[in-house]
Formats: C-alpha cells, structure tokens, sequence
C-alpha cells in the first residue's frame, strides 16, 4: 500500500456477466464487463452454460482489466468477490478463482453481498470530486433480474428492507413480457427502445394488491400474456403492429407500480434523498420519472451512470472498499451463499 492508497481487484460472476474491475480507493481505474451472448437464444440464463463461460472468460477478464489501470497484479493489495446471491455455478466459479489469487499473491479476500454492492455503486467516486455526494438515511430501489427491493440506507452496512417483490422482480416482468413478444434475452433494454416511441396509455393492465411497501409482478406477466393472446387471435399482425404502444404502456405499467409505493415510502419514512440501483434502473423512462417524482417533491435523485446499473465489478469494488479500510477480510474457507439478503 503506497500513501495510503489501497489497489483493489474485484471479480463479479453472480449471474451471466463475468466482470473485473480495478479500484484506487473509491476511484476506478478499469471495469471490464463480458456479457454472455449464449443466453440469447435460451430466453433465460443456463446456469451450467453460464459457470462455464466464466471459466473461459476470468483470465482474459483480468488482464484487460489489469492493462486498462496499468497496474501489475503484484501492486494489488485485495481481491474482492461476490460471494451471493447468485447462481450457485457461477458463484463457485468467481470464489474460488478469487481465493486463489490472494492466496498466490499472498493478500486478503474480501467477499462481497451483491445487493449491498448494487446499493454501494452510489459511492464510487468521480476523480473530477473530492468526495461521492450521498448523504445517510437514503432510501434505495433496487430493481434487477433477481430482485425488486425497497431499502433503507442508514449507514454503509445498515441496511433495512422495507419492502420487496412477494414473487417475480421487475427484471422478470420486463423478460417474460419481451419474450411474449418475441423478442430476444434480456428483453428490458428492448422493451425500454421500442416504449420510446409508443403511446404509454393506449392499453391499461390490472394492478396487483399487496401490503406495506411490497411489490407483485407476477400477475402483471400473466395478464399480458392473456392480453397479447386474445389480441392476436383478433388479429394476427397484432404485435408487429403495435409493438411501440405495447411495450410503453406495459412499460409505464410496471414504473408506476415501482415508483407509487417508493413515493409512500418516502412520506411515510420523512426520507428526503431517492437512490436507484440494479439493471432496471438504466431503464430511460424510470430515470427520468424518478427525477420527475424528486423534482415535484422537492427530494434529491440519486441515479447512477449508465454502466454502473447493470451487473458490474466496480460495485463489488467500492463495497470492498469500506470493508477493507474496517479491516474485514474473509477466511478462505468460505462459500457462496446463494440466498443471502441484503
Ligand atoms: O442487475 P442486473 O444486471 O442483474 C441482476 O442482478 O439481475 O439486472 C438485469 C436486469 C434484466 O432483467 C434486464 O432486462 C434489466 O435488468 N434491464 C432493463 C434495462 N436494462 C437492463 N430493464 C428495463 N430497461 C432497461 N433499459
Ligand atoms: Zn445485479
């Protein structure tokens, strides 16, 4: 460690994207993503598919990534890695790679909860900045392939869910309803281009009940797919047809469901700052209906860069960050936690 400076490689294999990124401090230097394109053509992820596509893919990962900081594997003080919630494949594949390594190189591991680090991407910091502007309490919607949570940030590591999805995430809801169309895998940056020049009121779908803060997505997919069959059973050119209008009001559908809970939330708690997290927050219209929603409520919005919303190994960077400067280091006997909560 040079003037206090700490070099940290951190490595994200929880779901289909193999991830490396380098960290000085909270500043990254490098955050290289392969996303796995064998995927497409399931509809879904294949987890045995995807352990082995990050076996190929780790070295390569890493040394792009090492190159791209201009950093030698040997300046690294930690490795960092995502140890859960995830795929059990794909997990052991990132783990024991990064256990290796600081085992070889003789430094600790640091192993990270992927919906912390999710929620931690807020602190990376802009080299232009002296410091990442967020201030605790925050409240944090996280909206992801796997996850539809509303958290309380009090602190770092103090978190406190209020509310989350009682059966599919909205990254689900966004997936099956593409694949119902048609489209390819994941279908949510599809629906996002097409809901762009549609008519987000043209159709209505049913709102699920749930209680407190919680969500519910899972009807919603149903009655799309009843809704899309009765129409093209109507008129066989239906989707092709309508393709924009239908994806902005399922769209809109499922934001609104999102944000008029998050809004209660924030009432009811006297929270004043909204973060988003996760895949579906490089969602166009979300981002701007949160900033919409903060705007008329006189809140801040806190949404993060485009590249840091999907699945990447900067979040699981900065999160080992704040646990390295507690001197929180893992015992290499560790193993993944496939359902391990925020
Ligand atoms: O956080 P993430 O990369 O992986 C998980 O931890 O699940 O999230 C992936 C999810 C997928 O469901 C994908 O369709 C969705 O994020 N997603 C989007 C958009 N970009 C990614 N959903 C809607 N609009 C987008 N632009
Ligand atoms: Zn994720």
């Amino acid at each position: 460690m040079q003037n206090n400076r700490v070099y940290i490689l951190a490595i994200e294999s929880s779901c289909d994207d193999t991830s490396v990124a380098v960290l000085c401090n909270d500043v990254v230097l490098s955050n290289i993503v392969a996303s796995q394109k064998i995927h497409e053509q399931y509809g879904g992820v294949v987890p045995e598919l995807a352990s082995r596509d990050h076996e190929k893919n780790l070295v390569p990962v890493v040394m792009e990534a090492l190159k791209v900081a201009n950093i030698k594997l040997v300046e690294i003080n930690a490795i960092a890695v995502t140890y859960g919630p995830g795929l059990m494949g794909s997990l052991l594949v990132g783990l024991s790679f990064a256990k290796s390594l600081a085992l070889a190189l003789n430094i600790p591991l640091i192993a990270v909860n992927h919906m912390q680090a999710h929620v931690l991407a807020h602190f990376i910091r802009n080299p232009a900045e002296q410091q990442a502007k967020l201030d605790f309490p925050f409240l944090c919607l996280t909206v992801s392939g796997g996850h539809t949570q509303l958290i309380m940030v009090k602190d770092y590591f103090d978190f406190n869910l209020i509310g989350e999805t009682t059966d599919d995430a909205v990254g689900e809801a966004f997936d099956k309803a593409a694949k119902i169309l048609g489209l390819a895998y994941p279908g949510g940056p599809l629906i996002d281009r097409f809901a762009k020049n549609g008519n987000a009121n043209k159709y209505s779908f049913p709102k699920a009940k749930v209680g407190g803060y919680d969500f519910s997505f899972s009807g919603i997919k149903t009655s799309f797919l009843y809704f899309i069959r009765d129409q093209v059973k109507v008129d066989n050119d239906f989707v092709e047809k309508n393709i924009e209008d239908i994806c902005a009001s399922y769209q809109n559908h499922l934001i609104n469901t999102l944000l008029e809970n998050t809004a209660k939330a924030m009432e009811e708690y006297g929270i004043r700052t909204l973060a988003l997290a996760g895949g579906v927050s490089a969602n166009s219209c979300l981002r701007s209906k949160v900033n919409e929603l903060c705007e008329s409520k006189n809140w801040s919005a806190k949404i993060p860069p485009f590249e840091y919303c999907t699945d990447n190994a900067a979040m699981i960077g900065i999160a080992a960050y704040f646990k390295f400067l507690k001197k929180e280091f893992e015992n290499l006997s560790i193993i993944p936690n496939v359902n391990i909560h925020i």
